[in-house]
């Protein structure tokens, strides 16, 4: 092998392969599957990050939020790859300080802003949005049903879950496109792979979007309205044993939080969706043989996708997990993307398979107390849209000559670009 060969992922020691690799980035599942054979905990030599790869695992990693912390963001700042850039640091400086409220917090902190922000999304409020979604849904489909042919994500699968949260929000949906691009910086901040001006751009991104969100939290001050914003500004930490609103850190971090999550994930999880099913003409068939499918198919989809393909977290304290020491301060990657192809699990776990019995146990919106907050919305907008946009159109087929790239982001993943045609309608 000649020095700048790359070792061969299937042969190869796994310390001599690089877990950031782009090329595995794209196509995680073979190193993923020798990760579960034969190091389901394992310490990266090179970066002294441990990578827990199996289901059973990373649930018992997810039963420990004491020891396995998600206040990971110091760590992930302070490591020599991350550290802030003086130029960045200039940029974000113009903005507002952000605290950790949900994602990147532990208990006791986590506990109280979860109870507030999990009201938006309780079962019985998300059951009552699906002829909203619907709506919105068809409305999309109007604009490009005619032209015979489209860019899935882009036309269908980003506009749906941003429309939704922004209505939901309470911010104009005349706005959306300034909401992409911060939803795109704050993702590329989040573990996406770039050069410094793609960081200084990302930068300056998050400090529009906060500037904005600030004008809309004073609006929202001054004149409630029937909006998650609303009620978040007008919430009280009373209950909490904190007789105050929230200031600008937390509510910026609250919004944050929703805007990329609530655009990011479920917009891949749709356009992931469609493509497994294109390529898959026997589930297609079945699911559009019984409507009934469509539930099972959607958690497939988050199975067989994880768009968190990887989430982080900070030991907290020395401990020991699969046989293998952990150190305090130790990154551990979780690797969802890996459980949810674990076959102890999932039988046959590499197969898409729309009539998988236990497919609702994944752990595409991870375990234990972070499991993700509005994962009834992300269901029921997924559950709304598939029979509409199957309905709609017909015969829905791969573009000849269309390539399939996923996004080279370590946290999210998904197909970047879903060239489809279809029947005209
Ligand atoms: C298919 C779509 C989605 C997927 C796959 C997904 C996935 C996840 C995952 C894996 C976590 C847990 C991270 C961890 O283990 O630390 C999470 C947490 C979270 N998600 Fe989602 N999510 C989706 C949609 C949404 C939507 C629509 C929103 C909001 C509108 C949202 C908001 C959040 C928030 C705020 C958290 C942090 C919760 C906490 O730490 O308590 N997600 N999500």
């Amino acid at each position: 092998m000649s020095e700048t060969a790359k070792p061969d992922i299937a042969t190869c020691p796994l310390h001599q392969i690089n877990a950031f690799d782009p090329a595995i980035l794209q196509n995680p599942y073979p190193y993923f599957a020798r990760l579960r054979a034969e190091a389901p905990v394992w310490r990266d030599p090179n970066t002294g990050i441990v990578s827990i790869s199996t289901y059973d695992r990373i649930v018992e990693a997810n039963t420990q939020p004491a020891v396995f912390s998600n206040d990971f963001s110091a760590q992930l700042r302070s490591g020599s790859t991350q550290a802030m850039d003086p130029d960045e640091a200039a940029i974000l400086s113009k903005g507002f300080p952000v605290t950790n409220t949900l994602l990147t917090a532990d208990p006791p902190v986590h506990t109280r802003y979860r109870k507030l922000v999990s009201k938006a999304f309780t079962f019985k409020r998300v059951e009552g949005m699906a002829d909203y979604i619907a709506a919105v849904a068809h409305r999309l489909i109007d604009g490009f049903a005619d032209r015979g042919a489209c860019e899935f994500k882009s036309t269908f699968a980003n506009h749906l879950p941003m429309t939704v949260i922004a209505d939901a929000l309470g911010v104009p949906r005349a706005d959306m496109d300034r909401f992409h691009e911060w939803s795109d910086a704050f993702v590329a901040q989040l573990g996406g792979i770039s050069d410094k001006a793609t960081r200084l751009d990302a930068a300056a991104k998050v400090v529009a979007f906060q500037h904005y969100f600030v004008e809309k939290i004073e609006e929202k001050r001054a004149r409630p309205t029937d909006d998650i914003i609303s009620d978040l500004v007008h919430a009280n930490l009373a209950e909490e044993g904190d007789n105050r609103h929230m200031d600008y850190a937390e509510l910026l971090s609250i919004m944050q939080q929703l805007l990329v999550a609530g655009n990011e994930t479920t917009a891949h999880s749709l356009t992931a969706g469609m493509f497994f099913l294109i390529s898959n003409p026997a589930q297609m068939a079945k699911v559009k043989a019984d409507r009934n499918l469509i539930p099972g198919f959607v958690e497939e989809t988050l199975r067989y996708l994880s768009p968190t393909n990887n989430m982080w977290r900070v030991a907290t304290r020395e401990t020991s997990i699969g046989g293998v020491e952990i150190r305090k301060g130790d990154m551990v990657l979780l690797r969802y993307g890996s459980g949810n192809r674990d076959d102890a699990h999932f039988p046959q776990a590499e197969a898409f398979d729309v009539t998988r019995e236990n497919a609702r146990t994944h752990l595409a919106f991870g375990a234990g107390i972070h499991t993700c907050i509005a994962a009834p919305l992300a269901r029921k907008e997924m559950n709304v849209a598939f029979p509409i946009l199957l309905e709609r159109l017909k015969n829905i087929r791969l573009k000849p000559g269309t390539t399939i790239s996923y996004s080279p982001n370590i946290l999210l993943r998904g197909v970047l670009e879903l060239h489809v045609e279809y029947d005209k309608g």
